[in-house]
């Protein structure tokens, strides 16, 4: 899940400046996605993703052996390193997004709080992209016992690495 958590805290450390909705507004008087998803958000959070996934690549090897326990690889059966990553990076913003379109619909200010959905629409929206990029490889790792896990333990995660966002600076909300 790692390339998936990275670009959301990495899109809070560099996001800013242009808003990917270039500040439109639908029929309802309300912006499509709001000041908080930026194009320097997602492409940078999305690169962050991809470097993270290709260091536990390159650290695979060294520390399954030192852990003794068999890491998952995000490359399988020829399906490719990079597709993997970028559906995971990708998607985990994809889903951030979408729910700010929604956000916006109910008339929810940008940064207001949203329990649950805030704390998982990521790793639904990595889930998805991946499952549709390379489904194979998504169900050999993605078993259901993982996936109930990641849903309990990434809420516990974001609030706490939310809250040090807030702490130094990078966050508006601790949420
Ligand atoms: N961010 C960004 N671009 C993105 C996603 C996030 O620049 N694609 C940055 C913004 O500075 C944002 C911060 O990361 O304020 C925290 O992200 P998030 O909590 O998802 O945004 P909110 O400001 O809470 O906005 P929303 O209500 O739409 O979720
Ligand atoms: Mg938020």
């Amino acid at each position: 899940m790692l390339p998936a958590y990275i670009p959301n805290s990495m899109a809070a450390v560099f996001g800013g400046g242009r808003p990917i909705d270039g500040g439109r507004t639908l029929k309802d008087g309300r912006r499509i996605l709001g000041d908080g998803k930026t194009y320097r958000g997602l492409f940078a959070g999305i690169a962050c993703g991809v470097l993270l996934g290709l260091l536990q690549m390159a650290l695979l090897i060294p520390l399954s052996e030192l852990l003794r326990i068999s890491l998952p690889s995000f490359s399988d059966n020829g399906s490719s390193t990079l597709v993997i990553l970028l559906s995971l990076a990708s998607g985990s913003l994809f889903g951030d997004m979408f729910k700010s379109f929604f956000k916006r619909r109910f008339g929810m200010k940008r940064g207001a709080s949203l329990p649950l959905v805030d704390q998982l629409d990521f790793v639904v929206g990595a889930w998805v992209f991946t499952y549709l990029a390379i489904p194979g490889w998504f169900t050999t790792y993605f078993t259901w016992d993982i996936m109930i896990t990641v849903l309990i333990i990434t809420p516990l995660l974001h609030l706490t690495t939310n809250i040090i966002g807030y702490i130094i600076g990078v966050k508006k909300e601790p949420w």
